[in-house]
């Protein structure tokens, strides 16, 4: 690969942040540069790097593709409004949702998320605030798995040769690039995010939709938003790298009122892991999985079975698209 990695032991956050914003400001020039917020560490990272060297100059943009999980954007965009950087909303639900349409594939869907996200929103937001780069939050691992072959993750453009000037209409600025997540966290730590951004488990770009087995449509997104809800609640103190709900394709029979009842399975995942590269399954205490089971077949409407995954990243991967 020929992006250097900044090792954790080797980082100084102080140093780095200082670099960066003296290389945003001599890349951007007088010019306006946008950012996509998604509340995630590397994007918040992001957009305060952003922010501390281009002032206003940084169009902040929270995207509503509707795949987020519940009160996000509200919750980021008032979060950001406290630290001084003002975020606006554009609602695209209907674009990521008539792309998504009809496609199972992981690879089609990551594929479809991509453009939607590049072509038809970014590069109209570009066009109408005449920025000409767009900051994003790429880390070191991302582009190591992406050219890997794992997964193609949804942020991955530069490093796979694709020319985002030509093809969208602006250049890509990515900041964090040489870092991994335990560095990223010591950066928005340094720049003075509050702890529940810097500390908060990764989430990927795709959002739920990396989290929906077979066709993501608005239904099923709410089925497992609130599978997730009921996660993120149970497990959040448990110490864990990340902790998530996914909704399998198949239907199982159940029971409910007495009847036969051919509804929907929701798996759970917790993982230990410095860096995502390789994890493993937290042991998580038998009476939260029995609780996590209840609270899931009781409130989320359809859902008759609750697994959980007790299998190691690699072969498993931690998102299931
Ligand atoms: P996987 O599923 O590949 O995930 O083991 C490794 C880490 O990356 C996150 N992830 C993504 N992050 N865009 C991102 O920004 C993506 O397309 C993407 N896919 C996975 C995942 O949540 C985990 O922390």
């Amino acid at each position: 690969m020929s992006i250097k990695e900044i090792k954790i032991d080797d980082l100084n956050p102080g140093k780095f942040i200082k670099q960066k914003v003296d290389e945003i400001r001599s890349v951007v020039g007088n010019g306006l540069a946008i950012k996509a917020l998604s509340g995630g560490v590397d994007s918040s990272v992001v957009t305060i790097l952003g922010y501390r060297a281009l002032g206003d100059r940084l169009k902040t943009y929270f995207i509503e593709n509707g795949l987020m999980r519940e009160n996000e954007p509200q919750r980021i965009v008032s979060l950001f409004q406290k630290l001084g950087v003002p975020v606006k909303i554009v609602d695209v639900k209907e674009q990521f949702f008539s792309a998504l349409k009809g496609l199972t594939d992981p690879e089609e869907k990551r594929e479809s998320i991509t453009q939607t996200f590049y072509k038809d929103v970014f590069g109209k937001l570009v066009k109408e605030s005449g920025a000409k780069y767009l900051m994003q939050g790429t880390n070191y691992t991302d582009v190591e798995e992406t050219l890997a072959g794992i997964k193609r993750q949804h942020n991955i453009l530069e490093q796979l040769g694709i020319d985002t000037e030509g093809k969208y209409g602006y250049k890509i600025i990515e900041p964090i690039l040489e870092v991994r997540k335990s560095g990223i966290r010591k950066v928005g730590e340094a720049l003075g995010l509050p702890e529940e951004i810097y500390n908060r488990p990764p989430f990927p770009g795709p959002a739920l939709s990396a989290r929906i087995i077979g066709e993501v449509t608005q239904k099923r997104i709410e089925t497992v938003r609130k599978a997730t809800k009921i996660v993120e609640e149970e497990l959040c103190d448990s110490g864990a790298f990340q902790y998530l709900a996914i909704l399998h394709k198949d239907r199982v029979t159940g029971i409910r009122e007495g009847k036969r009842d051919y509804g929907l399975q929701i798996e759970i995942r917790c993982w230990e892991s410095k860096d995502a590269i390789t994890g493993s399954p937290t042991r998580v205490p038998y009476e939260t999985l029995e609780k996590l089971a209840k609270r899931i077949t009781d409130n989320v409407e359809g859902v008759v079975s609750v697994t959980y995954n007790i299998t190691k990243k690699p072969p498993s991967t931690i998102e299931a698209v």
